[in-house]
């Protein structure tokens, strides 16, 4: 634990205390024994399979619906290995849609989930903050202001959603009465009921009242690039000037995620933000799922956009999510507060990826993020070329990275997850028309091997598909 607290206070000796220093270093020996068992995929024990069926059957009724792959983990992995409750071990290269970017049963995890299990406070949040939690706080805002940033305020909370509900009350607030918002065509925001109209899948929404009006612009086109910019700037103008006023933010989503997995370009966002800011709507980032994933941390410091963000909301890797805002945003009166902003073993955990991300060796051009993305990019295009009429792609770059396959129709996308999954590759599906494939990375614990591994099933996968249909 490396707190402020000092050895006056007794949670401090406590935590130094031999028993416990050796305590820890004993479950870690015996994480790793166990752990070196997971060498590769492998297939279920057929003596689970019945209890394991069983399982998923009841988490689906529980649910309402089937589980979105039939994934239960026992609670280890190894780096990019995972090991689910019928035995098997898959790849996960899809790491819980973003989260386990250290990939599974990291050793500084685990040491960071055992000093919060040591503490009494399970959930931080209003009146049971400990230190960590201001600790985390700060460290983000220095991360977002490392280049031009210019955040004073982090509020931590417990879902990406709940990050962006706070960051939208803010902008609100300060733009009242403005009451619409701007947002990008194919983006993900989440699923409140607010977010739900913003995130562009009408389906997302069914039956819900309207909460908010929304008015879309469309993305950047990388086929395209000069005419979709001026084509978005045309739309937005249109949206400015139909409703004056009437706008509380845009937020962007640099690179879409959820949508398939499609990047912007500076220019095309500059060409936005300056439409923007001469109209004074605020301007809102959400990083949920882009932080740390490109060559900085945050995409807008990779595209260069600093000096634009009034608000950014980021979470999934980090494990805490969290909104970061400038002054002027800081609202008056007590608009945001909640009993929960993140668990013990959550704070300390995005406390140590955060410090891994930052003295590793992950960002800039050279770094392993960038360079594992691109070592991905260059199997899946040797693949794309062996097998034209199956694949198009890949897309994306560094931590996000997806490929079309079958011409993008969604039923042909999600069989081949079911048949990755099933030949030990944990990917998944991102938009709709066209539907790809998507892989997050654990970049943190992937090694080039992995990737060799996990490119060979996606081959044999697409080829037993491709000749089951007779080509
Ligand atoms: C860009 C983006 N925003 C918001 C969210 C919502 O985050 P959460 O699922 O933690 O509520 C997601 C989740 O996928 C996302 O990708």
């Amino acid at each position: 634990m490396d707190g402020q607290l000092n050895s006056q206070c007794v949670a401090d000796q406590f935590h130094q205390d031999p028993r416990v220093i050796q305590a820890k270093r004993l479950i870690l020996d015996a994480l790793s024994t166990h752990q070196h068992k997971l060498d590769g995929p492998r297939p279920s024990n057929s003596s689970l399979d019945t209890s394991y069926m069983a399982l998923l059957g009841e988490a689906g009724k529980l649910r309402g619906r089937p589980l979105m792959l039939p994934y239960i983990g026992t609670g280890i992995g190894r780096g990019a290995l995972v090991e689910l409750g019928d035995g098997s071990v898959k790849y996960d290269f899809i790491s819980g849609i973003g989260v386990h970017v250290l990939g599974h049963s990291h050793p500084a995890i685990v040491m960071a989930a055992i000093d919060a299990a040591l503490s009494d406070t399970i959930m931080q949040g209003n009146l049971q903050q400990n230190s960590e939690s201001v600790e985390l706080a700060r460290e983000l805002c220095e991360v977002g202001n490392r280049n031009d940033g210019h955040f004073t305020h982090c509020f931590l909370a417990t879902s990406g959603a709940m990050a962006n509900e706070n960051a939208l009350k803010l902008v609100f607030q300060q733009k009242a009465p403005a009451n619409r918002i701007l947002a990008f065509r194919g983006g993900f925001a989440g699923r409140t009921l607010a977010l739900s109209h913003i995130t562009d899948r009408p389906e997302y929404r069914q039956g819900l009242p309207e909460t908010v009006a929304v008015d879309y612009v469309p993305f950047f086109d990388s086929e395209c690039p000069i005419k979709s910019t001026s084509e978005a700037s045309q739309q937005l103008r249109y949206h400015l000037q139909k409703y004056p006023g009437e706008h509380a933010v845009m937020i962007f989503e640099l690179i879409q995620g959820e949508g398939g997995v499609y990047p912007g370009n500076r220019e095309f966002f500059i060409a936005l933000m300056d439409i923007l800011r001469e109209h004074h709507v605020p301007i809102m980032i959400d990083e949920i799922q882009t932080f740390g994933r490109t060559t900085e941390p945050f995409a807008f410091q990779h595209f260069g956009l600093d000096e634009y963000v009034d608000v950014v909301t980021v979470g999934k890797l980090l494990q805490v999510c969290a909104t970061l805002f400038s002054e002027p945003l800081n609202p008056s009166g007590p608009l945001l507060s909640q009993t929960f902003t993140g668990s013990t073993s959550a704070i300390f955990a995005a406390r140590a990826i955060l410090r891994e991300l930052l003295s590793g060796d992950y960002f800039g051009e050279a770094g392993k993020i960038l360079k594992f993305g691109n070592y991905f990019i260059s199997r899946l295009t040797a693949i794309q070329q062996r097998h034209p009429e199956a694949i198009d792609g890949p897309f994306g770059f560094g931590g996000m990275i997806a490929f079309t396959p079958f011409g993008g129709n969604p039923q042909k996308a999600a069989q081949l997850v079911r048949a990755l999954f099933e030949a030990g590759v944990l990917c998944f599906t991102g938009g709709n028309q066209p539907a790809r494939i998507r892989f997050l990375v654990p970049y943190g614990a992937v090694r080039y091997e992995d990737i060799d591994a996990v490119t060979v099933i996606v081959e044999q996968t697409i080829s037993r598909i491709v000749s089951l249909r007779g080509g």
